[in-house]
Formats: C-alpha cells, sequence, structure tokens
C-alpha cells in the first residue's frame, strides 16, 4: 500500500520508517502539499498531509481521478481540509485528534511566562548594553496570579495543569467542558474569565466562516489592564489591528504567537528582511518586539508529539484498509 506524505522534514523521516509497523510503501515530500507537488501523489492509496497543506477541491478532485480515496492529516486541526469536497468526491478523511498535549500547552506557558516576567524586554535592552530595571519590569508572581484558559480541551487543561504546578489560580472558559475540566479548573463565563486573568492563553479550533477574529477589540476591552495574551491555536483567530491597539494603549504587556495569518505563505521560508515578509499584519506585529514573541507554528515540532501524529496515522490507513473505517474520521 502506497502512501505519499507531504512536509516531511528530513529530521522526521527515521520517525516515519521506525513506526512503520505496518509496512507501508512510504514517499516523502519535504514540501507543504501544494496545487504544483500533487503530481507526487499519483500512484499512492493515500494521501498524508499536515497543516498548511492545500487540501482543497483542486487538489482532492486529482486525487479522486487518480482513485485515491484516503487523505489524511497528522495534525489535531483540520481547518486546512475541505470535508465537503471529500464527501463529494468519495474521499475519506481523517485526523490526529490527539497528540503529546504538552508540546503545545509547554511552548503557550513559555510564552505567557515570558511575557509575564517581562523577560524578552529586558533581555531586549541588556542586548543593548541597558542594565537599568525600569517600572515596566515590575510584576506579580505567578502564585499570586490568574490564568485564564479559553477552550480547556486536551491542550488547554494540560496547560492549566502546568500552571497550577507553578500555583497559579486557573479559571476557564469553555461552552462543552469535559468532566476532567471541570474537577480541574474554576469553569466561568467568557467575560469573568478574561476579566481576572493576568495571562489569557487560546486553545479553541478554528472552524473556517464561523470564528475568525474570535480575539477581537471586544474581548480585548474584556481583558484586565496589562494583561498578557498567548495564542497558540489558529492565526484565523485574532484580530490583529485589534490587539496591536491594544498593545500601543497599554491594555495588553504582551502578545505570543505561533500561529499567524496566511500561514502557507509564510512558513518554512527566510526572507531577507522583515519588510519582505508578505503579510502586513505579521510585519507590523514584528515591528512591535519585544512586547510581540511570534513563533513558526512550532508547537507540535517535539519528538512525542511527532511520534503520536506518525503512529495515530498509520493507524488510522490501517484500520481505514482493513476495517473500511477509522474512528478519527473526519466528516462535515
Ligand atoms: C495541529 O496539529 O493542529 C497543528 O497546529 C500542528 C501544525 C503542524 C499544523
Amino acid at each position: 500500500v502506497k502512501i505519499t506524505s507531504y512536509g516531511v522534514r528530513p529530521i522526521e523521516e527515521p520517525y516515519f520508517d521506525r513506526l512503520n509497523q505496518f509496512g507501508f510503501d512510504m514517499t516523502y515530500v519535504p514540501e507543504m502539499l501544494t496545487h504544483d507537488n500533487v503530481d507526487a501523489s499519483k500512484g499512492a492509496d493515500g494521501v498524508l498531509v499536515r497543516g498548511n497543506c492545500v487540501v482543497d477541491r483542486q487538489n482532492l478532485q486529482k486525487f479522486a481521478d487518480w482513485g485515491i480515496k484516503m487523505v489524511f492529516t497528522r495534525t489535531v486541526g483540520y481547518n486546512h481540509m475541505d470535508l465537503q469536497a471529500a464527501s463529494d468526491l468519495g474521499i475519506a478523511m481523517a485526523r490526529v485528534p490527539a497528540y503529546s498535549p504538552f508540546a503545545v500547552a509547554e511552548l503557550a506557558l513559555t510564552m505567557g511566562m515570558n511575557l509575564f516576567r517581562h523577560v524578552n524586554l529586558a533581555v531586549d535592552r541588556t542586548h543593548q548594553a541597558n542594565f537599568t530595571v525600569g517600572t515596566d519590569l515590575f510584576s506579580k508572581e505567578i502564585h499570586t496570579a490568574t490564568v485564564g484558559i479559553m477552550g480547556v480541551g486536551r491542550i488547554g487543561l494540560t496547560e492549566a495543569k502546568l500552571y497550577q504546578g507553578l500555583g497559579a489560580n486557573v479559571v476557564a472558559y469553555d461552552p462543552y467542558p469535559s468532566p476532567a475540566a471541570k474537577e480541574t479548573v474554576t469553569l466561568c463565563d467568557l467575560p469573568t474569565m478574561l476579566a481576572q486573568s493576568d495571562i489569557v492563553s487560546v486553545h479553541v479550533p478554528y472552524f473556517p466562516g464561523k470564528n475568525e477574529n474570535l480575539i477581537d477589540a471586544k474581548f480585548i476591552e474584556q481583558m484586565k489592564p496589562g494583561a498578557v495574551l498567548v495564542n497558540t491555536a489558529r492565526g484565523e483567530l485574532a484580530d490583529i489591528p485589534a490587539i496591536l491597539q491594544g498593545l500601543d494603549t497599554g491594555k495588553l504587556t504582551g502578545y505570543g504567537a505561533d500561529v499567524i495569518l496566511n500561514e502557507g505563505e509564510i512558513l518554512g521560508k527566510k526572507f531577507a528582511q522583515i519588510s519582505d515578509v508578505p503579510n502586513d499584519q505579521v510585519q507590523q506585529l514584528l515591528a512591535r518586539y519585544p512586547q510581540v514573541l511570534i513563533t513558526p507554528h512550532m508547537g507540535s515540532y517535539t519528538e512525542p508529539a511527532l511520534q503520536d501524529m506518525i503512529s495515530v496515522s498509520y493507524q488510522n490507513f490501517h484500520d481505514h484498509l482493513t476495517t473500511g473505517k477509522t474512528s478519527n474520521a473526519i466528516s462535515i
């Protein structure tokens, strides 16, 4: 059984080989799936993608023409997959609903703590030979602070527990909390969570056409003055002009993001200078360094997460091939 896998960085290949317990015949493409490299899937039985791969109707039509019946993603999020087109074309889709939740949770925590203790601001100054301790470096301690988690699924709940381990009071907003979430954190409505929290961390799926710009001016207005905002979920959730304004007025002390809008045009590329980055909003955010931390969607780039992404994906293909379905299927 042949599988073409896109977005396989060289460091990942040995893991794909070692975890290949079902003996799939793998083709690795280092780049993300685009309209230009879709031909690498010709002759395959299945296609494996990750976030920012272009799984639109045009590519799905080609897969269908070539007899490919399975297009799976090894990510949690599946906003890059056109579920309607897949359903119309009789192509099955599946995802990896959970890989090590510590991968993203730890990064979100690290960004939150960095901005909360003004580390980046201070480091930026010492790099300029400025060793003064301005009032803008004054801080609370995390065990005296409140952290608000929006979305206490596996990742959000993991981050909540990490912060609880540091002694923080953790409150959370989630319209559909799991029993584990109910046992672990204090749930409240969104305005209450925003008003109380010194750090707000967002772990919400992005549903195209439904929750764009969820983090908007109204959201920020409801936050505690001087709070830190962290988004390791999806760039589309954040209304960047509103965030920039929050930083300008001091309402926000910092913004940490592992995700940006239109990542497909930016991630994996090295530009000569910031003005070459083809995204005005990203340019403006980067100009706000050191109050803004932007990382290149690397939250899931850890060894445990990678192993889970690969082994669950192989299992998805195996289950679908042997039983005609997988428990990780996604559909409209
Ligand atoms: C996800 O699993 O949803 C991610 O954000 C990972 C990324 C490589 C797209």
